[in-house]
């Protein structure tokens, strides 16, 4: 884990938030990379999910809301961790996170006195962060900074039904920031206070949400595996009812491996029933039914709901393409994900002739694809490597046959074999990669 966080850093893929005041625990920043592989996420995520199909519209909803929307959606009362605090160093901690409790016993800075940890009774801490609406900074102006985007679409429900074409079952898909004071923070992009999320609200006939559960159980697995995620590493686990949000029929977890914790949750696909709706209909005094046409039948719609982290995805396909082979470090991300997708090089940088071509095919392929880098620093060898540890699938490098025939070497990632491809066909060879 440590190379991983390291090779973040080193490559411009993660920065810790405001390092140079001495960093914020759990804030993170993207840098150039960072942000190229989390598009390339969202990206795919948005494709299968919106894009490619015919029963997904799209969304984008505020992150400030009237502070009733987390009333109704019963965030204000229970979207709480349990916390315990050690009354001797005044360390605070999740009551139910056994391990890191136990650890703190063996570490604890017991302030010179030699004590051994004592605990206070545990509180139930809100996990929303607060904040004021214009500037009088009271109780009548204070609302909450979203901890899911879910909410948005509930409250929304009823102006997608008018404005659009849709018809049970549908969903709406939003990808959006959210904001969490989780308690304690940790293993680098994994549990932190603000992330991206993306999430689906499926809409169905109460009736048809088991099914409709079963399928995106499925669907989700098999989005990550179609992204190159090994199957020995994810899994689909049905969570207990003791486990399950306050809002929950039923909760399935995809989990991956994690190198700091063994499986754990990735993302979680939950059966939210008609709990939303109803609370938001209750609340607002406004009905959120379904009228089907066809059937002639009334009803309030169970949501099916998967919802993963940005940052957590991020943090899985970096960890499972992660590799050391000799000398060299290799990221074996999916071609879609690679932030870039293809590198170009002049076999030497100081003859002209060999970085003028050089420079053509760069710029064929950069206006075709956008993320197409281009370096005639040192040796090629290093050129390949530094281009490895990135996870460019392609290294194509003009050399002195080049300039006679019009082909290029095209090196490969993953197999490090090369072959001789003609320059115009280059722009067919990495779209069929990219397919
Ligand atoms: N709307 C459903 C919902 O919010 P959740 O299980 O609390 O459900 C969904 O969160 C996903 O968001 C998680 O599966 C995880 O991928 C991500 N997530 C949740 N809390 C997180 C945190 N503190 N840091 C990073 N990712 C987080």
């Amino acid at each position: 884990m440590e190379k991983i966080v390291s090779l973040c850093k080193r490559r411009g893929f993660v920065f810790q938030n405001s390092e140079i005041y001495g960093g914020v625990n759990g804030i993170w920043d993207l840098g150039p990379l960072g942000v190229a592989l989390a598009n390339n996420i969202k990206k795919e995520w948005w494709n299968s999910m919106v894009i490619s199909r015919d029963d997904v519209v799209g969304f984008d909803s505020s992150i400030l809301s009237s502070p009733r929307v987390w009333e109704a959606s019963g965030h204000v009362k229970s979207f709480t961790d349990p916390l315990v605090e050690c009354k001797v160093c005044h360390e605070r901690f999740r009551a139910d996170h056994n391990k890191e409790i136990e650890e703190h016993g063996k570490t604890h800075p017991s302030t010179g006195s030699g004590q051994a940890p004592s605990w206070t009774d545990v509180k139930h801490f809100n996990l929303m962060f607060k904040t004021f609406l214009g500037p009088i900074e009271d109780d009548k102006n204070k609302t909450y900074l979203r901890p899911e985007t879910a909410q948005g679409i509930f409250v929304n429900f009823e102006n997608v039904l008018s404005t659009t074409r849709v018809k049970i079952p549908f969903g709406i898909a939003q990808i959006g920031k959210g904001f969490r004071n989780e308690i304690t923070t940790g293993n680098f992009l994994f549990r932190v206070r603000e992330f991206e999320m993306m999430e689906l609200e499926f809409f169905t006939e109460p009736g048809e949400d088991s099914k409709w559960f079963d399928y995106w159980r499925k669907e989700r697995l098999k989005w990550y595996l179609n992204l190159g995620i090994k199957e020995k590493n994810i899994k689909l686990v049905d969570l207990p009812k003791k486990d399950i949000a306050h809002y929950s029929k039923g909760t399935s977890e995809i989990w991956y491996n994690w190198p700091f914790m063994g499986f754990g949750e990735l993302e979680g696909i939950a059966n939210r029933g008609d709990y939303d709706l109803t609370q938001h209909s209750k609340f607002s005094g406004k009905e959120l039914p379904y009228f089907d046409r066809e059937s002639k039948k009334r009803f309030t719609p169970f949501v099916i709901e998967p919802s993963v982290g940005v940052g957590r995805a991020i943090l899985a396909f970096l960890i499972d393409s992660y590799s050391e082979e000799g000398d060299r470090v290799v990221l074996k991300l999916h071609p879609k994900l690679a932030p870039i997708k293809a590198a170009v090089f002049p076999l030497l940088a100081n003859k002209p002739e060999l970085a003028k071509l050089a420079r053509v095919v760069y710029k064929d392929l950069k206006k075709e694809f956008g993320s197409i880098a281009f370096d005639d620093r040192g040796n090629i060898g290093k050129r390949y490597y530094s281009q490895d540890e990135i996870g460019t699938p392609y290294c194509i490098t003009v050399d002195f046959q080049s300039l006679e025939d019009q082909t290029v070497t095209v090196r490969d990632r993953d197999t490090m074999k090369q072959e001789r491809i003609k320059v115009k066909e280059l722009s067919s060879f990495v779209k069929k990669k990219l397919d």
